[in-house]
C-alpha cells in the first residue's frame, strides 16, 4: 500500500515537473508592461495588469554596476513575464521631472546618484515600501539594483515574511572589473523607452537612435570615469556582502556574466528552471510523505 502511494507520488512529481517546464508562465511576452506603478508610484496604474502566475517568479539580481543586470532583467521579463523593477529607473525617472515636482528627499537622492554614491537606506526603503504593491503583484517581480546593503536586504526580508511572500532565487552575476568598466563606458540608453545599448557590443541599427521607438540615445551621467570608480567601490563595500547573506538563505544562483547577453540569459534560465523543478518536486514529495504516514 505504502509502495503504491510512493509510486503515485513519483508519477505526480514527473507530471508536475513537466508542467513547470511547459507552463504558460514561461511563454514569451507579446506586450510589455509600462510598470507605471513602480516608476511613478502607487497612485499610477500599470498599462497592463500582469496575468496571475500559478507560481510567480520572485527574483533578485545581484552584481556590480554595469555587469549587465538590466540587460538580463529585460530578457528574463520577456520569458517569465515577471516585472522588471529597477530602483535606478525610479530615480532616473524622478530626475527627468521638473525640479518643482521633485521632493527634497528625491533631490538629495539624485545628488548621491550623480556622484556614484549609494542613496541613503532610509530614502530607498521609503520608496520601495511605498511600492510594496509591486512586490505583491500576482505576476511576480525581478528586482534589479535593490537590495544593495544588508539593511535593505533585512528590511525586504521582513516585509516579504510578513506578507507571506517567498523569493524564488537570487541571481549573482560575476565579471572582472576591467570588463565592467568597458561595458559602462560604452552604454547608451533610450530617453523614451529606456532600452539599453552598447556602442560596440549592442549597437543600435542607426547611430544615436533607438531601434524600438526612435527615441534619442544618451549617456548616463553616472557613467563618467570618476563616478564609475565611486560606484565600484560602493559595490565592494556595501553590496558584495549580500552574496553571503543570500547564500546562507539557500537562495543564491551564481552566473558568469561573460559572453553574449543571450547566452548568459539561457544559462540563467536553465539554472532557474532546474531549481524550480527541484523545489516543486520536493514540495510534492513532502506532501505525499505526510499523507502516507
Ligand atoms: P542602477 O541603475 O541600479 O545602476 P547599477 O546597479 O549601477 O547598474 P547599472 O544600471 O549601471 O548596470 P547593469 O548591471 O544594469 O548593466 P546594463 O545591463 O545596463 O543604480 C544607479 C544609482 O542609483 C546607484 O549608483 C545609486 O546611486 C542609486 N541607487 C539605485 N538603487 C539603489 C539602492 N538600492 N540603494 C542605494 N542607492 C541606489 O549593462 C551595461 C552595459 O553593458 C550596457 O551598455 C549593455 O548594453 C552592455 N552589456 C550588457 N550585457 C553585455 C554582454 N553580455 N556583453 C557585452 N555588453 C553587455
Amino acid at each position: 500500500m505504502r509502495c503504491h502511494m510512493c509510486f503515485e507520488a513519483l508519477v505526480l512529481v514527473i507530471s508536475v515537473t513537466a508542467s513547470v517546464s511547459w507552463s504558460p508562465y514561461i511563454q514569451p511576452m507579446t506586450m510589455t508592461n509600462n510598470r507605471a506603478a513602480w516608476i511613478e508610484g502607487p497612485s499610477a496604474q500599470c498599462e497592463i495588469t500582469p496575468e496571475p502566475a500559478l507560481l510567480p517568479w520572485r527574483l533578485i539580481l545581484l552584481g556590480a554596476p554595469g555587469v549587465g543586470k538590466g540587460t538580463q532583467a529585460e530578457l528574463l521579463h520577456r520569458r517569465l513575464r515577471a516585472c522588471h523593477l529597477s530602483t535606478g529607473d525610479v530615480f532616473r525617472a524622478a530626475g527627468a521631472r521638473a525640479e518643482c515636482d521633485q521632493s527634497p528627499a528625491m533631490k538629495e537622492a539624485l545628488g548621491y546618484m550623480r556622484r556614484g554614491e549609494l542613496v541613503p537606506d532610509s530614502t530607498v526603503w521609503a520608496m520601495v515600501r511605498e511600492r510594496k504593491g509591486c512586490l505583491q503583484c500576482a505576476g511576480g517581480f525581478i528586482l534589479d539594483g535593490f537590495p544593495r546593503t544588508l539593511a535593505q536586504a533585512e528590511s525586504l526580508k521582513e516585509l516579504m515574511d510578513s506578507e507571506g511572500l517567498k523569493l524564488t532565487a537570487v541571481v549573482n552575476y560575476e565579471l572582472p572589473f576591467s570588463e565592467i568598466v568597458v561595458r559602462m563606458g560604452g552604454r547608451r540608453t533610450c530617453d523614451k523607452c529606456k532600452t539599453v545599448y552598447h556602442v560596440t557590443e549592442r549597437p543600435p541599427r542607426q547611430e544615436g537612435k533607438c531601434d524600438r521607438c526612435d527615441g534619442k540615445l544618451f549617456q548616463r551621467e553616472d557613467d563618467r570615469p570618476e563616478s564609475i570608480k565611486v560606484r565600484l567601490e560602493a559595490y565592494e563595500r556595501s553590496t558584495a556582502p549580500l552574496i553571503e547573506f543570500y547564500r546562507n538563505l539557500g537562495l543564491l544562483v551564481e552566473i558568469r556574466a561573460t559572453g553574449m547577453p543571450d547566452d548568459i540569459f539561457e544559462h540563467t534560465f536553465t539554472q532557474l528552471e532546474a531549481r524550480r523543478v527541484r523545489e516543486v518536486a520536493q514540495r510534492v514529495l513532502v506532501a505525499h510523505a505526510d499523507r502516507c504516514e
